[in-house]
């Protein structure tokens, strides 16, 4: 694994194997270059004159040093403009960066990336002159360190078989070195990757009681961890959570997280409510093959909630904080429930089956009434690879964020573009709630109509939070990703961990 430290040595002495330098489009000269040997800065010259390298965004190279220097590799990294930079391209800088050293099978290098200016007024971001600058390079790297190697026999003979560098130093001087923010990367990245391991892990290790058992590791003297098994879900009438794991060998459960801590800076407190089908096969609407595939990744929002509350613990964040999580695997079976059902749910109101592969907004019916009724939170914000019509509306970059609450959609669209974490708002007016009646119970649980599928499955939420600001975010598009794109890796994501850790850091 990797480890990041912070060095001010000066540059010529540098003996990692590798350099990163940033690069602008529109530099007039490359001080760091310029107070390198000769060679690099005649080969540098050469590869800008003739526009092999550009240093546009998104754009690298790397220049081999051939023994004249200390360093191996001089690794530059294209940022654009100056005066231009956003937050969010520096992290990719910083995630290409340590891509390109373990490419070059590295051990160390030294990144300069954390000496640029970031742009803070941008059109973009609403506000990112709170990003601290040395955090958000040191997370990439962290980030990019991650690979998913579980399954895979160690196979010596595999150019891609190698760890990566052991170590990243990132050049600040000294003064300004702030060891909290390395620290505090740290932190925040290994949770992320925490939430990695339990979406890419196979679904056969992972179901409801595997992932309490995962909750039941973070009790300590100011966490508890409480689990409610099948007998006692069915004391409580949570028959929602039931019907939807009754088709399963492996029963539901339904996981309360109560971080606790003696010390407090807010009165008030947040849950983070969390959907745990650990696989989804549709049930009795079983899916076809093709849209089956993957969907291991349907604990994805449980995976968001649990890993950060693994690092509200760490970063000792003075607030209470819940995190619930609603395990099911959605299976079908001669016991499965099934279409026309009728389920009474823990909120005691009544829901025709429609479809029992709208299950995820079963599980979180009953989770986010347990959660205002128990719990009692000043917030509910909830976590749900829900809908395949949201990632038909925003795609694989974004999360939809639906609420009515404008105070959380102000802060939360924030804390998106704060952490790189992007959502983006959807509307919940109340024209769409016509499309989820029944006409023998109180809600149905899939929409008459073809439109808005994610916005009417967060109506059919809405029915079960009665007063408590909440909002929902439907996370099916990042949380797993078909191809690795801007930083992010194929597969698993851990998407949500950032935003809800940024959220609750302000
Ligand atoms: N888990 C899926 C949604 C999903 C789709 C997540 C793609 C990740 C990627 C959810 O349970 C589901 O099956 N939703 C249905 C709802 C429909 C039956 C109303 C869907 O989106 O098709
Ligand atoms: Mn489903
Ligand atoms: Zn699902």
């Amino acid at each position: 694994m990797v480890n990041c430290k912070y060095t001010s040595e000066d540059i010529q002495k540098l003996t990692t194997d590798a350099i990163v330098i940033p690069c602008f489009e529109d530099e007039k000269e490359n001080k760091l270059i310029k107070s390198l040997n000769k060679e690099i800065q005649a080969e540098y010259e050469r590869l800008r004159k003739n526009k092999i390298f550009t240093a546009k965004q998104g754009k690298s190279t790397t220049i081999s040093t051939l023994n004249t220097s200390n360093t191996k590799n001089i690794i530059l990294i294209g940022l654009g403009k100056q005066g231009k930079l956003e937050a969010k391209y520096l992290r990719r800088a910083s995630n290409t960066a340590h891509k390109i050293a373990k490419k070059l099978r590295t051990t160390s290098y030294t990144s300069f990336l954390a000496t640029v200016e970031l742009n803070n007024s941008n059109k973009e971001s609403s506000n990112n002159n709170k990003t601290n600058i040395d955090f958000i390079t040191a997370e990439a790297i962290y980030l990019a360190a991650y690979d998913f190697k579980k399954y895979k026999s160690k196979d010596e003979e595999d150019p891609d078989n190698y760890e990566g560098p052991t170590q990243a130093l990132i050049y600040k001087q000294t003064k300004s070195q702030d060891e909290a923010q390395l620290k505090k990367a740290s932190i925040v990245a290994e949770a992320t990757n925490y939430a990695r391991d339990l979406i890419n892990t196979s679904p056969s290790e992972v179901y409801p009681e595997f992932l309490a058992s995962e909750a039941l590791k973070l009790k300590s003297a100011n966490t508890k961890v409480t689990v409610l098994d099948e007998k006692e879900l069915k004391k409580i009438g949570a028959n929602t959570i039931l019907a939807v794991g009754q088709g399963s060998v492996r029963p539901p459960r339904l996981v309360i997280i109560d971080y606790n801590p003696k010390q407090k800076d807010k009165k008030e407190t947040v849950a983070i409510v969390g959907k745990g089908i650990t696989f989804d096969s549709g049930g009795l609407n079983i899916k076809p093959g093709a849209y089956m595939e993957s969907m291991k990744c349907d604990m994805s929002g449980a995976a968001a909630a649990l890993s950060t509350l693994k690092a509200v613990q760490k970063l000792n964040i003075k607030q209470r904080i819940y995190a619930v999580l609603a395990c099911a695997e959605n299976m079908p079976d001669g016991n499965s429930y099934r279409p026309d059902d009728v389920i009474t749910s823990y909120s005691k109101k009544t829901i025709e089956i429609g479809n029992t592969d709208a299950e995820g907004r079963l599980v979180l019916a009953d989770a986010l009434t347990y959660t205002e009724k128990n719990l009692k939170p000043n917030k509910i914000i909830d976590f749900a690879t829900l809908t395949g019509a949201c990632v038909v509306a925003l795609g694989y970059e974004t999360s939809g964020l639906m609420t009515t609450n404008e105070e959380l959609a102000t802060e939360l669209l924030k804390a998106g573009q704060d952490s790189d974490d992007l959502v983006w708002r959807l509307p919940l007016w109340k024209e769409y709630k016509k499309y989820m009646k029944s006409s023998i119970a109180d809600v149905r649980n899939i929409s008459s109509i073809r439109g808005a599928g994610a916005i009417t499955a967060a109506i059919f939420l809405q029915h079960f939070v009665k007063e408590t600001p909440w909002a929902h975010i439907d996370i099916a598009g990042p949380a797993f990703l078909p191809e690795a794109k801007d930083g992010k890796p194929k597969n698993a994501t851990g998407v949500g961990v950032r935003l809800m850790l940024e959220y609750l850091s302000n």
